[in-house]
């Protein structure tokens, strides 16, 4: 039987430890020990990180170690590597590791290496997107493809959306490239305005090709491009698929001869780097897809083999930890400082959020220890004019991952050192903050001292990287992929699956033929719920 994590001696002696660590002051940390800036820090795959402005000494993080290691850590990384079903509740491999081994690797499964057969879609997956982009491959009217509409949701849609932003410096700049997700008919309508069947390309992407919005959102699609091309066979050059699913994808009409695969293994938030990348690849190229696959590997073998006190992910993860079960944090900031990263947060929402947002542990007893907190943020220094008065002199205490590049990919003098001089004062500043003797030696009126004090001892970490491309980005998601992994191995809950968004969509298709109806249903819902559907239905009867 699994020992529960606050039986844990580690646990408890953190527990100990943090009664002295909550009075703790950065600034009186870095005076006593100044050398934290140099030894707080680690390096791999080409990402520097500081960590020395967190509340930790070498005592906490000599304790969070210890956890990591009761907890069997480097045992759990071992046995997702090497395929067990560590998925429990869907007795599921957990293998998006594999979708970036190298040609050659070997990776078994249910007894079958399934290296090959992701570097043989990926070869699919090459020439098709090599045929886009040079104008090989043309629609039903022959013109080639100059529109790339990805439909997906959730993880077909988050990574592709998010990849397509951070590498647009890299992109085909003569293909347009939309993405639709929402089953608001808005999306779709705004979407396709304004462009041409004739050179439009849909790429369904699910999963399962089950899911609600995707198919709406697909067989509107279908029928947008059949009202302009009017002829069905216009379907097979203008709609390919990316899906688990092949038997509803041949339902849907696709033939799958335009199917991309993939398996069961990969869960839909780690699933950018699997064919769900298609648009992606039609938009860098395979060779810049391969590059982005090999940063994502670089990243697999540091957190796989690196002691976990250099290991980044496993660092990441647990200074998450320390915040979340010892201060009572509740969310973490993402702050990216590049307009290129402007849908990293949201792809990390879902990443963070839909894993470890659990409540029970992998043998189903409720925890009573916090797990993963909100995961939230906007690209600096945006964000630094609407909500980070919060997190300077707020009540919540609110842990920030800086990210910043030393390269800019667009050299407009003087924007970068602008840029990356308010990554470093920010830090400095929550940080350190501004004492009210400071304050008041500046001569500010006594009344406004309080107002103007910053209390500092905001934890952050820096992410330093040399310059955003395909590779960097691979390793940059892989390390937040794994510092995911980190925080659920030690608070022993399954980051792998999603039932808690079943419910909502069970009861959406109870209440669709509801609102539908020509004659109101006896409603058997709670009375909030019944009276709000007969107000929408008597609202859009009479609008
Ligand atoms: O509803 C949640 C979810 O299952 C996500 O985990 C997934 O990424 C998304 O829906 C989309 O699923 P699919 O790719 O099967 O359409």
């Amino acid at each position: 039987m699994t020992v529960s994590l606050t039986a844990r001696p580690a646990w408890a002696a953190l527990q100990a430890h943090y009664a002295k660590a909550r009075d703790w002051h950065l600034r009186q940390l870095f005076t006593t020990d100044p050398g934290r800036g140099d030894r707080f820090t680690a390096e791999a795959a080409g990402i520097f990180l500081d960590y020395s402005k967190n509340r930790i000494t070498d005592e906490t993080f000599g304790l969070l170690l210890q956890l990591a290691t009761e907890c069997g850590l480097k045992d759990r990384i071992d046995a997702m590597f090497r395929g067990d079903r560590i998925n429990v509740t869907e007795n599921r491999s957990v293998l998006h590791t594999a979708l970036r081994a190298p040609r050659g690797a070997s990776i078994v499964v249910d007894g079958k290496n399934v290296v090959p057969e992701v570097h043989e879609v990926l070869d699919r997956m090459g020439s098709f997107a090599d045929r886009i982009r040079s104008g090989a491959w043309t629609g039903h009217t022959g013109k080639p493809v100059k529109n790339v509409v990805n439909i997906g949701i959730g993880g077909s849609d988050l990574g592709p959306v998010m990849a397509y932003e951070a590498l647009r410096y890299y992109s085909a700049r003569g293909l347009t490239f939309r993405f639709v997700s929402n089953v608001d008919g808005t999306d779709f309508v705004e979407a396709t305005r304004d462009l041409d069947a004739a050179e439009t390309l849909f790429i369904v992407s699910s999963k399962t090709f089950t899911t609600l919005e995707t198919m709406t959102n697909a067989r509107t699609a279908r029928d947008w491009l059949l009202a302009s091309l009017t002829d069905d066979k216009a379907v097979a050059k203008h709609f390919v698929a990316v899906s688990t699913n092949a038997a509803e994808v041949t339902k849907f009409g696709i033939d799958t001869g335009n199917m991309f695969g993939f398996w069961d293994w990969v869960g839909g938030r780690y699933s950018m780097d699997s064919a769900i990348g298609l648009s992606t690849m039609i938009a860098v190229g395979p060779a810049g897809f391969g590059e982005m696959l090999a940063g994502f590997h670089e990243m697999d073998e540091h957190f796989r083999t690196a002691p976990f006190e250099k290991n980044l992910p496993v660092i990441l993860g647990l200074l998450a930890v320390w915040y979340a079960d010892f201060f009572g944090s509740q969310s973490v900031a993402v702050l990216p400082y590049d307009q290129y990263l402007k849908r990293f947060p949201a792809y990390l929402q879902q990443l963070t959020m839909e894993s470890n947002g659990k409540r029970v542990t992998l043998g189903g007893q409720e925890v009573d220890y916090a797990t993963g907190p909100v995961y939230w943020g906007e690209p600096g220094t945006n964000g630094q004019h609407s909500f980070y008065q919060l997190i300077h002199q707020g009540t919540n205490l609110i842990p920030c991952d800086f990210i910043g590049f030393t390269q800019t990919l667009n050299p407009v003098e003087p924007h970068h050192d602008l840029l990356m001089a308010n990554v470093f004062a920010q830090a400095e500043a929550l940080a350190f903050g501004k004492t009210a003797d400071e304050v008041k030696a500046e001569g500010v009126a006594a009344a406004l001292v309080p107002h103007k004090t910053f209390p500092g001892n905001r934890p952050s970490n820096t992410l330093l990287l040399d310059r955003l491309t395909p590779t960097t980005l691979g390793k940059l998601i892989a390390l937040y992929e794994h510092s995911v992994f980190t925080q659920g191995a030690i608070w022993d809950i399954d980051s792998f699956d999603q039932w808690g968004v079943e419910l909502g969509k069970v009861l959406a298709q109870r209440i669709v033929p509801e609102l539908q109806g020509a004659t109101e249903p006896a409603l058997k819902h709670d009375t909030s719920t019944n009276a709000l559907i007969r107000r929408y239905r008597a609202a859009r009867r009479s609008g």
